[in-house]
């Protein structure tokens, strides 16, 4: 049975829109079968897509992510998903304070469980290129620890 995964930042806007696209990339050039989706805690950007600098950077790498659009996640997730992973440990409290029982931290993938940092309150594009290496690492390493 295929896997599932959904990644959870707070927006859903600038950080777990590249997790999904970047998963979701390497889970098709390695022909494996996991579902993937990404979520935000807050409900400000419901329906809306990424943040330009998260577009810029993904296509920068090869990765389209611009028709990806925000939504909230909800409690059922927490039942329709294998592995619940948040970006930094704000996301993995609030989803604990929403009931989710195990909650993954991505920086515990490559990043000695370091936060990815919101890169909302960046000045411009300076600071997504770490952003998108960190979660490239992650990314791919927990991908590689469940695939089997
Ligand atoms: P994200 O970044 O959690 O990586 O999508 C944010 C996007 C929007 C807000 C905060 C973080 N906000 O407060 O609107």
């Amino acid at each position: 049975m295929s896997k599932s995964i959904i990644f959870v930042c707070l927006g859903n806007i600038c950080r777990s829109p590249l997790a999904e696209g970047i998963a979701k990339e390497y889970i098709k050039s390695n022909n494996l079968d996991i579902y993937v989706e990404s979520a935000g805690t807050g409900d400000w950007h419901i329906g809306e897509p990424p943040c330009e600098n998260s577009i810029k950077v993904a296509s920068q790498n090869g990765i389209d992510i611009s028709m990806q659009r925000a939504r909230q996640v909800k409690t059922e997730d927490f039942e329709k998903f294998d592995y619940i992973i948040g970006l930094d440990d704000s996301n993995v409290k609030n989803l604990k304070s929403l009931g989710c029982k195990t909650v993954i931290k991505l920086g515990d993938y490559g990043y000695e469980g370091k936060d990815v940092p919101d890169p909302y309150f960046f000045d411009g594009f300076e600071g997504f290129d770490k952003v998108f290496s960190m979660i490239n690492t992650c990314t791919k390493n927990f991908i590689k620890t469940i695939k089997n």
